[in-house]
C-alpha cells in the first residue's frame, strides 16, 4: 500500500502574525517531524494563484511570496523534510483546475460560504445574478475552492491539514474527486480527509469576540512575527483586559484575558494551568510584561533567521526551485493518466 500524501497552502498576501503562526506555521514544523519519521511525503505550497482571486500588486506579491518563503524557513520549516514551492511553478495545478472546473456543478459552488464573506455578502444572497451584479464578483474568486481541490488532487493527497473555516472547501474536493471517478469510470483520485489540529483560534489583542486576522487593518493590535521587541511590547500594553483582579482562565466570563493566557500558554509550550499556577496573582500589567518577554524571546530565534535569510534570496530561490522540480515530478505520472482517461 503506498504511504499517505499530505498537502498543505498557505497564501503568500499580508505580514504573518502570531495566529497564523500557532494556528497554522508551528503545526506544519510539528507534522514535518512526524512525517519525517513515517516516512510520507509531505507538500508544502506557497498559494498564489490563490492570492490573485482577489487584486494583487505585482511588486509587492513578488515580495510577499519571498518573504512568505523565508518566513516558513525561518519558523522551522526544512526542505530536506518536506516539498515547499510556489503554487505557480507547477502547472499541473493550473491545468488539473481547469479539467476539474468542466465538472463542477456551478451549484455546488454556490453554496461555499467564503467567497460571499470575502465579498463582504453576509446575506440575502438568492442568486448569483445578485451578486456578481452587485458585488463584481470575478469567477476565480467563485471558483477558488475548485482550485484547492485540484491542489489536493494533483498529487493524489489524502491527509490535509485544515482549520476549521476550510472543512467546507475540503468536503468539495471529495465530491469532486468523485465526480471526477465517476465521470471516467475510474477510482483514480482517492478522497482526501482533513486532518484537524487541536490549536485554539488566536483571538484578536483588541476585541476577542474577532479572530487576529491580516484581513482587519484596522486592528492596531495585531502582533506581526517580524514585530520588534518594542511594538511587541506596546501592542500587549494596548489590548484589552478587564477588572478582576489576578489572572484565571475563563473563556466565557474573561476572554480576552483567556486569549492573552492561551497565547502565553502555545508560545511558552507549557499548559493554561501552568500559566494560571504562575500569574494567579499577578496585576494584569505585571501579566503583560511576562507576555511580552515570553512572546518575543519565542519570536527571537525567528526573526534573527528571518534577518539573515533577508539577504539569502539567491538561497531561498534556490529552496522554492528545487521544491517546484519535486512537486513537478510527482504530479506529472498522475496528469498524464488524468490525461489519458480523459483522451486528451
Ligand atoms: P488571515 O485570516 O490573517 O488572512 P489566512 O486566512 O491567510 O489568515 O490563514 C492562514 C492560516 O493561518 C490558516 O491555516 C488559518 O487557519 C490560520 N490562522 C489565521 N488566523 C488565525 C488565528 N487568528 N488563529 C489561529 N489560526 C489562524
Ligand atoms: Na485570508
Amino acid at each position: 500500500k503506498e504511504k499517505p500524501i499530505i498537502f498543505s497552502g498557505i497564501q503568500p498576501t499580508g505580514q504573518p502574525h502570531l495566529g497564523n503562526y500557532l494556528g497554522a506555521i508551528s503545526n506544519w514544523v510539528t507534522l514535518q517531524e512526524q512525517a519525517h519519521h513515517d516516512n510520507e511525503t509531505l507538500i508544502f505550497s506557497i498559494v498564489d494563484l490563490h492570492a490573485i482571486t482577489l487584486p494583487q500588486d505585482p511588486k509587492k506579491l513578488r515580495k510577499e511570496r519571498h518573504e512568505m518563503a523565508a518566513t516558513l524557513l525561518a519558523c522551522g520549516i526544512d526542505p530536506k523534510k518536506c516539498i515547499l514551492f510556489e503554487q505557480s511553478r507547477v502547472s499541473g495545478h493550473s491545468e488539473l483546475t481547469w479539467i476539474l472546473n468542466c465538472m463542477t456543478p456551478v451549484g455546488w459552488l454556490t453554496r461555499m460560504t467564503q467567497w460571499k464573506s470575502k465579498l463582504g455578502v453576509t446575506k440575502g444572497v438568492k442568486s448569483l445574478d445578485d451578486v456578481s451584479a452587485t458585488a463584481g464578483l470575478q469567477l476565480g474568486l467563485f471558483a477558488y475552492p475548485v482550485l484547492m481541490a485540484a491542489d489536493i488532487l494533483l498529487y493524489k493527497a489524502t491527509k490535509i491539514p485544515v482549520g476549521e473555516d476550510q472543512i467546507q472547501h475540503l468536503e468539495l474536493a471529495r465530491d469532486i474527486a468523485q465526480m471526477f471517478n465517476k465521470t471516467v469510470k475510474t477510482p483514480f483520485f482517492p478522497l482526501p480527509r482533513p486532518m484537524i489540529t487541536e490549536t485554539k483560534r488566536v483571538m484578536s489583542l483588541r476585541d476577542p469576540s474577532r479572530k487576529m486576522s491580516k484581513s482587519d487593518p484596522s486592528d492596531q493590535t495585531r502582533i506581526n512575527l517580524a514585530d520588534s521587541p518594542d511594538v511587541i511590547a506596546a501592542k500587549i500594553k494596548r489590548a484589552a483586559t478587564d477588572s478582576i483582579q489576578g489572572i484565571s482562565y475563563d473563556r466565557e466570563e474573561r476572554p480576552a484575558v483567556a486569549n492573552l493566557v492561551d497565547i502565553y500558554a502555545a508560545m511558552k509550550r507549557i499548559s493554561v494551568e501552568d500559566v494560571v499556577k504562575e500569574h494567579a496573582q499577578s496585576s494584569n500589567a505585571i501579566f503583560k510584561e511576562g507576555l511580552t518577554e515570553v512572546v518575543v524571546s519565542r519570536l527571537r530565534p525567528i526573526q534573527e533567521e528571518m534577518a539573515r535569510l533577508e539577504k539569502e534570496e539567491g538561497y531561498v530561490q534556490s529552496i522554492l526551485h528545487q521544491g517546484a522540480t519535486k512537486a513537478t515530478e510527482l504530479s506529472q505520472p498522475n496528469m498524464k493518466e488524468i490525461h489519458r482517461l480523459m483522451g486528451l
